[in-house]
């Protein structure tokens, strides 16, 4: 009998212990969802008509990116850091349907600037071109479809931001072709820069090695973001 009991009491503490501990995950859980939703899925203060009508329309698509988009998340890094250094003259390669270019646009129509992004895709160039109408971004946007291999090294002029983000294994070939364009302060991103693609390492490595660029890893979103800044 005294066994027993204590066998019930043994009983009742363990469960009532693996139910407080899975209380505590729980809501330990729940509450790690909502700050990393609010910290990653926030969009900027909205202070005008175009604020809303692009974050409407950002809201209003969240699950339409299927084109190798950039998560909402990184979309936020790029805006953030144009809006931070007041970049005014962007270049993205790899417009997909222009998740990244909407959020690279909205950035640019506070600080006064305009971004050139390159698709070779017809299909995804024409859809992109859409979203930007829908969005009401086009106007920062000069949409050009052709291959960036031949583009990028013959665009004219002077850049402070550029969003790499095409084929991975020509991302070196890209920087070297912007080098010379990229002005002192200004910054290089590049997207996937967590993930093994072929030429990843090459790109990373070689920016590293550079003494006149100092670069970061963004490790906030699943893929990564290299963000490289020219210094004097
Ligand atoms: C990862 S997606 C870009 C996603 C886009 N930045 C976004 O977040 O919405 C890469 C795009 O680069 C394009 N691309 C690949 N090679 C290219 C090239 N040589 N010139 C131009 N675009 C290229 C692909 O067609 C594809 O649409």
């Amino acid at each position: 009998m005294g066994l027993d009991l204590k066998l019930i009491f043994y009983f009742i503490f363990k469960t009532s212990k693996l139910k407080i501990m899975n209380i505590k995950h729980l809501l330990i859980s729940t509450l790690c969802f909502f700050l990393g939703f609010n910290v990653f899925g926030q969009y900027p203060n909205i202070e005008n008509d175009l604020d809303r009508k692009v974050k409407s329309f950002l809201e209003n698509n969240t699950n339409n990116w299927q084109d190798m988009n950039v998560p909402l998340s990184d979309g936020k890094v790029l805006y953030d850091i144009i809006i931070k250094n007041g970049f005014t003259s962007a270049v993205e390669i790899g417009t997909s349907t222009g998740h990244s270019t909407i959020w690279i646009a909205w950035a640019l129509s506070k600080t006064g600037g305009k971004l050139i992004t390159i698709e070779i895709d017809k299909t995804r160039y024409r859809e992109a071109k859409a979203n930007f109408k829908k969005a009401g971004v086009s106007k920062f946007i000069d949409a050009r479809l052709a291959d960036a291999h031949e583009l990028v090294p013959n665009l004219h002029g002077e850049f402070d931001f550029v969003f790499s983000d095409a084929d991975k294994y020509w991302y070196k070939n890209y920087f070297i072709a912007m080098d010379p364009k990229l002005k002192v302060n200004g910054c290089f991103t590049a997207h996937n820069t967590l993930m093994r693609a072929n030429g990843i390492k090459e790109f990373l490595e070689y920016i590293n090695g550079l003494e006149n660029y100092k670069t970061t890893l963004d490790k906030s979103g699943p893929s990564g973001i290299s963000i490289s800044y020219k210094k004097e």
